[in-house]
């Protein structure tokens, strides 16, 4: 079988090697439960499951990770493969591009070991019916030739666990939902956690902040580690540049706002979005494709990435007719409200 592999996909990663996209957030991801801040619920339960599987001897059962981009579902994988002491392999839907790429994962995988598959919402329909019995009984079976003188071989694999990342766990089918023994869904980080986390990473970029700057990075960084992260790294250089190289409220004030990066997050693209609803659309309701023609994003994208923030900001509200622009959002963006259009409740 014509099985090739990508040398991105098949990077194997252990504990103490670096994850693929590391190169921006590098050594700043935690590696144990106790470094990574935040998402206390599902460490709390990840923590039971980790010790029970631990003290059975058995790998840990297939988890889904879903929740929005930026939020450490790759950091939290690599976290379960550190305190399981498994290594793990990382691959994405959209890489596994023939049965055989799947196939070629999967049995070479070593027992224990974690599979990771980032946005498993994007694999191929058609291919996850390898995953059943694999997910299940730990083997597949490969059908060899077509029609009468067609053969199957039935591989038994390791026992492993599947960690399945998405954004969307409303794409997933049914079956392939189910086989998933733990469903952890993460949620946007509090200013507070947000803060931790940029102290930590200043912490290890050696970079001295001051409380009240930690707190300025984490309030504008949209309740999600990358960004602050990102954000952290754009002020260092402004403090270093511009000021005596710490970090304090003034100076991470004025560098986000030279990035900008408003009082609550928003960057220039939301502003946009918001604006285009008011400027166009008389603040809505307006489809998501026609919103996403308009501002020329695509429409997952305005999903995924835009929107979680914007609702839980109270910007932004999804009715059936469309998405509309709330009061809050006028005055933030400082446009005078002239009484809102019929707002539908959803
Ligand atoms: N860096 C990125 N995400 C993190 C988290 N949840 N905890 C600690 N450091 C992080």
């Amino acid at each position: 079988m014509g099985i090739s592999f990508s040398d991105e996909i098949n990077e194997e990663i252990t504990t103490a090697v670096s994850l693929p996209e590391d190169s921006s957030e590098g050594s700043l991801r935690p590696r144990t439960i106790a470094e990574y801040i935040g998402q206390e619920k599902a460490k709390e339960n990840l923590r039971i499951f980790i010790h029970a599987a631990k003290i059975r001897n058995e790998p840990l059962d297939h988890v889904l990770l879903h929740g929005p981009p930026g939020l450490g579902k790759t950091t939290l994988a690599a976290v379960i493969a550190n305190e399981m002491g498994v290594n793990m392999r990382i691959t994405s839907g959209p890489a596994i591009e023939k049965p055989g790429d799947l196939v070629a994962m999967l049995t070479n995988l070593n027992e224990g070991d974690i599979l990771f598959v980032d946005e498993i919402h994007r694999l191929n329909r058609a291919y996850e019916e390898i995953l059943y019995p694999a997910m299940e009984d730990y083997a597949i079976d490969i059908i060899l030739g077509k029609g009468p003188s067609a053969n199957s071989i039935h591989l038994d694999l390791p026992h492993f666990t599947l960690i399945g990342a998405t954004t969307r766990s409303g794409q997933l089918t049914a079956p392939l939902r189910d086989r998933f023994g733990v469903t952890l869904r993460l949620e946007l980080y509090s200013p507070e956690e947000l803060k931790r986390i940029v102290k930590r990473s200043a912490g290890i970029l050696g970079v001295e902040i001051e409380e009240a700057g930690a707190l300025e990075i984490a309030s504008r960084s949209r309740g999600t580690p990358r960004i602050a992260n990102r954000l952290l790294r754009r002020v260092r250089d402004y403090a270093q540049v511009c000021a005596d190289g710490v970090i304090t409220s003034a100076v991470a004030d004025k560098a986000l706002s030279s990035l900008e990066v408003d009082k609550l997050g928003l960057d220039a693209l939301d502003r946009r979005m918001l604006r285009s609803i008011i400027d166009y659309y008389g603040g809505g309701p307006v489809g998501l494709d026609t919103l996403a023609a308009t501002i020329n994003e695509e429409a997952v994208t305005i999903e995924d990435v835009y929107e979680p923030y914007l609702l839980q900001c109270g910007f932004l509200t999804r009715t059936p007719r469309g998405r509309c622009v709330t009061r809050r959002a006028y005055e933030h963006l400082g446009i005078e409200y002239l009484g809102q259009q019929q707002i539908e409740m959803p």
